[in-house]
């Protein structure tokens, strides 16, 4: 990354520098040489969904322009690169009963050219794009799926596990549950206030556990991987620091995001116990007595604690918290949160509404996991900066946005003590950025996903010369 100046010394050596991309977000070809459907393929392809009805059927088509991608990688020098293997390419029907050849060849081709080109591949299982096959069984709402989830990463494990040794498995279970199933706006677009998302979520953290079970059995003798979940999660300072109940508001905050799913890996191997007692009492409030709404772990499967080699971080923004537990809602998710996150005024926003530019927030994050969470090994799996509007090479605040970033990491490193492994930038390359499609680009090469060529330009923010 020539444009921007890394501190000098900050770093170890061996600190990995990568960038990061998702299959559905720039693979294209999502019916291509045998791939079955995801939900997003079905998400996108019902009206009104996504921004001008756009779709990842091309995005970026790095399925056919694959060698265009790893020239991008190869001139930014990375020593890592992370992506996302679509399940329903490898597996159409999302089980091993049928294994598409042509999807194994694909990701066989690039993690192959990665190696020779001595960049290391993370990959991760899953990433948003579900088997439509087994949205029909279910989803993520059956139990079923820690079945379907443990056979494909098997596969997985089996097929590549020679070569790739950094492995998450799923991304942002966050995310997927409450977008996806709490507020709708993220395939399969379900709106179920105050209930799947703690079933989804659930069912997350138990394929997640079978997986790395399945790894620490079988293959970690043999290939000798690392194995982890990628989580987000804002940073949170409460609104008014002088108030008790906004201080509470902010540890709520940060534990229904971070805690949720971090707490039962890496800490108790149980859900937080803020999150159990506002559920419990919210339900007594709102006379709620169907089943648990935040499902118990069970005895006699594996249990989630331990079940990360590594930390695995997608930060993006801050927020200051102010506490709603006075407020009156129905129920769902944020009723049971009670708890608001919103922006300062001083923090510029890049690009999207949604992200306030928060580098120092990446450093206290960092020092709050390694004091939470038992001083992990930490690999930033996601980190970025968007724009919007008219395209601009010359991104000068995005160079600005990456060095102060980096600044606040060496110091995270270096004066806080946090084991820091490596950085992975969002995006290598303006992508389909789910609900927002085309209009939001993260790439530190933009990709004109209009045009047919779908070039790949670097901006300037890591080195270009324009
Ligand atoms: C993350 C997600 C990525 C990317 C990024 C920027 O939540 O994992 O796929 O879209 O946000 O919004």
């Amino acid at each position: 990354m020539s444009e921007i100046k890394l501190p000098v010394g900050a770093f170890p050596p061996d600190f990995a520098w990568g960038a990061a991309t998702a299959a559905y977000q720039i693979e294209g070809g999502w019916n291509m040489d045998g791939k079955g459907p995801s939900i997003w393929d079905t998400f996108c392809h019902a009206k009104g969904k996504v921004y001008e009805d756009q779709t990842g059927d091309v995005a970026c088509n790095s399925y056919q322009l694959w060698d265009e991608d790893l020239k991008c990688i190869q001139q930014l020098g990375l020593t890592h690169y992370r992506l996302s293997f679509s399940w329903s390419r490898l597996l159409p029907d999302g089980t091993t009963n049928c294994v598409n050849p042509k999807g194994v060849m694909y990701y066989n081709k690039v993690i192959n050219d990665l190696i020779a080109n001595a960049v290391t591949p993370m990959v991760t299982l899953y990433h948003f794009d579900l088997p439509q096959a087994l949205e029909n069984h279910g989803g993520w709402k059956s139990p079923d799926i820690a079945d379907f989830f443990d056979s494909y990463a098997r596969f997985c494990f089996e097929t590549f596990g020679d070569r790739v040794k950094l492995w998450i498995t799923v991304n942002e279970p966050y995310v997927c549950a409450k977008f996806g199933y709490e507020d709708g706006i993220f395939a399969p677009g379900l709106k179920e206030p105050g209930t799947s998302v703690y079933l989804v979520g659930h069912n997350m953290l138990r394929a997640h556990a079978r997986a790395w079970h399945s790894y620490d059995a079988n293959f970690r003798h043999l290939q000798g991987g690392k194995v982890s979940i990628a989580l987000n999660s804002d940073w949170a300072v409460p609104l008014d620091p002088a108030s008790p109940k906004d201080v509470e508001a902010t540890a709520r905050y940060m534990d229904f995001i971070l805690g949720w799913f971090a707490c039962p890996v890496f800490c108790t191997g149980d859900y937080p116990e803020t999150m159990k007692s506002r559920i419990e009492a919210r339900n007594l409030e709102l006379g709620f007595s169907k089943a648990p709404r935040l499902p118990k772990f069970l005895e006699d499967e594996p249990n989630p604690l331990g079940t990360a080699d590594f930390f695995a971080l997608n930060y993006y923004t801050s927020r200051k918290v102010k506490d709603t537990s006075s407020h009156r809602s129905e129920l769902s998710f944020s009723g049971d949160q009670a708890a608001e996150g919103v922006t300062d005024q001083s923090w510029p926003v890049c690009g999207v509404s949604w992200l306030a530019v928060v580098p120092e927030g990446l450093r206290k994050l960092l020092k709050y996991i390694k004091e939470t969470y038992n001083n992990p090994a930490i690999y930033i799996t996601e980190n970025g900066f968007s724009q919007t509007g008219p395209v601009q090479l010359e991104d000068i605040d995005r160079c600005q946005f990456y060095q102060d970033t980096l600044q606040e990491i060496a110091k995270a490193l270096r004066e806080d003590g946090v084991d820091v492994r490596g950085y992975f930038a969002w995006s290598l390359l303006d992508n389909f950025e789910w609900t927002e499609g085309f209009s939001v680009r993260f790439g530190l090469f933009h990709v004109d996903c209009y045009s047919a060529e779908l070039k790949r330009s670097i901006y300037r923010s890591v080195g270009a010369e324009l």
